[in-house]
């Protein structure tokens, strides 16, 4: 680990201030490498206080510890402070060779996406975006439902944590106290020759402590914590991709249907250009919606071709 990670690691554990020699002592490390270890921490968005005499006090903001992260789940970590989009991280990794059950991450994205290529807002400070490629080899119809499955890894996760019980909107969408707190974004390559699935990207962005939002997202937009976050992006970052790993889909699946925002409600979506509504009945394993409509005819929604407009 780097200076400035294992010094991020020792303020983390402390409650009170500690001195650049106690700091130093332990890691062996110069008081002007610790000075500068803490200048970069503040540079990556943490606050430091320091005190003469006393030393230093880490007041808010965590550090992505992407080896923490790597021996927690056992994945490969790739990170980038900052980047584009994890997606294009992700499908640059597959052409260079790099194999499944990779994890691509970052601290800040300047052209995140999400579906229907909407852009995803990914400020510096205070998000999570990462996106894990594996290799399912898998003919289409065989394939599961990747955001079903990573979206009730993430309820789950945060329930863990910290006993908050998020919403899941159908069929990317988590919600909290109303608003969309996170999203999912499922890529797939498919083979040409054998038609099987190859590689699968599932994009995952949190706003895990945003202060605050640019005014066209406002309204709709919202964080899992106001900062001071009460546990680190780390820990949440480890026990999703736990969760996804090591619970049972039929467990997932259930966890999905049982958290959904949708089901039993009044939904209105867009298609073939007009607007119409129904009841949300059901959510497939490969995750279409089962819609009544007003009419009483029952159709079977794609989330690829349809976001809702409102569920109430
Ligand atoms: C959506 O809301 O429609 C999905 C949002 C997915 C955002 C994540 S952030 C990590 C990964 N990189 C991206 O550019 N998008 C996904």
């Amino acid at each position: 680990m780097k200076s400035h990670q294992l010094v991020y690691q020792i303020l983390a554990r402390e409650n009170d201030y500690v001195s650049g020699e106690k700091i130093g002592e332990e890691l062996n490390l110069s008081r002007t490498s610790i000075w500068k270890a803490i200048q970069r921490l503040q540079q990556e968005g943490l606050e430091i206080d320091s005190i003469k005499n006393r030393g230093y006090k880490l007041i808010q903001g965590d550090l992505i510890l992407p080896d923490l992260i790597q021996e927690k789940t056992n994945l490969i970590v790739h990170y980038k402070p900052e980047t584009k989009s994890t997606q294009t991280d992700a499908k640059e990794g597959i052409e260079a060779g790099n194999k499944g059950n990779t994890l691509y991450l970052s601290t800040c994205q300047t052209a995140g996406r999400g579906r229907f290529q909407r852009p995803y807002y990914s400020p510096s400070q205070g998000g999570i975006y990462m996106s894990l490629h594996i290799q399912p080899n898998l003919p289409y119809e065989k394939l599961p439902s990747y955001t079903l499955l990573v979206a009730a890894a993430v309820y789950k996760a945060i329930k863990n944590l910290t006993m908050i019980e998020v919403d899941i909107k159908w069929v990317n969408d988590i919600y909290f106290k109303n608003k969309k707190i996170a999203g999912i974004l499922t890529e797939a390559m498919t083979s040409v020759e054998t038609g099987v699935v190859t590689d699968v990207i599932i994009g995952v962005g949190i706003n895990f402590a945003i202060s605050d939002f640019p005014k066209e997202i406002k309204e709709k937009a919202g964080s899992l914590f106001t900062p001071p976050a009460p546990i680190t992006r780390n820990e949440l970052i480890s026990e999703i991709w736990r969760c996804f790993y090591q619970t049972a889909p039929e467990e997932l699946l259930y966890l999905y249907k049982e958290h959904s925002l949708v089901l039993g409600r009044e939904v209105s979506f867009i298609q073939d250009q007009t607007e119409k509504k129904g009841v949300a009945k059901d959510i497939s394993d490969k995750g279409q919606l089962f819609i009544q409509l007003d009419d009483q005819t029952e159709i079977w929604l794609n989330s690829g071709e349809i976001s809702l407009t409102s569920w109430t």
